[in-house]
């Protein structure tokens, strides 16, 4: 079954990518209209893989090819002699959809338009490197997190993800994506909100989409897009971004360009450390006023002769090992020395809500972090106890095992 939907793959790119497809929509849409109606009516008997009556009602040239009795199913211009019409009005020989209701008035109208204009197929085609970065980046995560809730008969709300028409079709709530309108800044947004009334006064925001995400031009352009648009919906608070490496040197540098008017309190991870990039980027930053941003490094795979050299300048000047990690121990270890040093410390806290207690505790202990990563969200089995965050400050807790509780049942 999964086979039927496999070619129908590689157009799903356009949710990312092509932004304008619809500016001008024809009247009609074949794959936003007339598929969705057909996929959810009659195609059930009528896809390639099982034609009922010898016909395949996925794609315009199958139904030119037709059926085995009645031939072609569309006359392009005339809705009433075109049997795919003509079998939906009921007590004919050939009713359909077949042992099923009969189509409502409005999706036949909807039919015999499309025929009236002339049953075009006017889908988007893509090029070359819109189905690569679909292919590389996108199906993938559909396949592996989506398909298993969302594709076939039972799929969750409707909502099937197996095709770009499924996908634009959407589900009982309505279109799964908006061409050229993702919810992606309204949702940041959102989730800001929320932490800012959680009492967080500094937001880390994870960049990179043209990495990883999204076409790199359009990652980059996105990027800069939800900074701005954090600062200026927040401007109290403090920004913090991290490329997860990312991005090049050059494309870090275009990226703090563009968000020009935003004071930024920290760097982390822009690329895998090297002493060229992180000493050019540092050049860069002192002499665009950016001199105080700190800048911070060795959370991924972290090269401690090259972090060491760096940070001999204070070209780079926070260290983030991961607090499980890299351990307590080992960061036991260096910690005076760094603090000699004046390199300030945020031990990597992601991945779990209980690593930002341990870094905490931690860091009270020992001191010398600038700031440390939150993940506290609640829920699951950690119930943060004690532990609270009053006025951007994280008190921990003075009870045993960090202060934190069971969940409650
Ligand atoms: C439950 C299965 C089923 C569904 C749903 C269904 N069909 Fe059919 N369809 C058939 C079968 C089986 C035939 C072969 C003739 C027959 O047995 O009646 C057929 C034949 C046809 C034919 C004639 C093909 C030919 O040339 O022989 C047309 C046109 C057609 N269907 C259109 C539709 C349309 C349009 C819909 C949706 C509104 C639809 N069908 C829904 C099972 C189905
Ligand atoms: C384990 C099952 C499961 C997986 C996996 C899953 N979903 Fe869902 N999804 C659901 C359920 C259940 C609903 C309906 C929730 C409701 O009605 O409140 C839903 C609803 C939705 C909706 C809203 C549809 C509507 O119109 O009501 C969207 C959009 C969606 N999912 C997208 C996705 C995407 C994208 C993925 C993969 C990244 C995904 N889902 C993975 C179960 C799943």
């Amino acid at each position: 079954m999964r086979l039927r939907y496999l070619p129908t793959f590689l157009c799903i790119v356009v949710v990312f990518v092509v932004e304008h497809a619809f500016a001008q929509a024809d009247p009609m849409s074949f794959e936003r209209e007339i598929l969705p109606l057909l996929e959810k009516r009659c195609n059930e008997c009528h896809h390639p893989a099982g034609t009922d009556g010898g016909l395949d009602l996925t794609q315009r040239s199958t139904m030119i090819s037709g059926g085995d009795d009645l031939g072609p199913v569309i006359v392009p211009g005339k809705p009433n002699v075109s049997p795919l019409v003509q079998v939906l009005h009921e007590g004919g020989e050939y009713f359909m959809p077949k042992d099923g209701d009969p189509l409502e008035k409005d999706e036949i109208a909807l039919l015999k338009k499309w025929i009236a204009e002339g049953a075009r197929d006017n889908t988007p085609s893509f090029n070359d490197d819109e189905i690569a970065f679909f292919e590389r980046e996108v199906r993938p995560i559909l396949f592996d997190g989506c398909l298993k809730c969302h594709a076939g008969k039972d799929a969750e709300s409707g909502l099937q993800l197996t095709s770009r028409h499924g996908i634009l079709a959407g589900g009982d709530r309505g279109p799964a994506v908006v061409l050229g309108n993702p919810a992606g800044i309204d949702k940041v947004l959102e989730n800001c909100r929320w932490d800012y009334d959680y009492g967080y006064r500094q937001f880390k925001v994870k960049i990179g989409r043209g990495n990883r995400w999204m076409p790199a031009k359009a990652g980059l352009k996105r990027d800069i897009d939800v900074v701005n648009a954090i600062h200026k919906a927040f401007p109290d608070v403090e920004i913090l971004v991290d490329g997860n490496n990312g991005f090049t040197v050059e494309t870090m540098i275009g990226f703090l360009d563009g968000i020009a008017d935003v004071p930024v309190f920290w760097i982390e991870e822009p690329f895998h450390e090297t002493v060229a990039d992180w000493t050019r980027l540092r050049d860069y930053l002192v002499a665009n006023g950016r001199k105080e941003t700190l800048r911070a490094d060795g959370e991924a795979k972290p090269d401690f002769p090259v972090l060491e050299e760096l940070q001999q300048d204070h070209t780079l000047n926070v260290r983030l090992e991961d607090i499980c990690g890299h351990g307590f121990t080992r960061w036991r270890q260096q910690l005076p020395r760094l603090t000699k040093e004046g390199i300030g410390v945020s031990p990597h806290t992601w991945g779990t809500a209980l690593k930002t207690v341990y870094t905490a505790h931690f860091v009270g202990a020992y001191g010398n972090a600038p700031t440390i990563e939150g993940v506290t969200t609640k829920g699951g089995d950690v119930d943060f106890g004690e532990n609270r965050i009053v006025d951007a400050q994280f008190h921990p807790s003075n009870q045993p095992g960090f202060g934190l509780a069971l969940p409650a049942q």
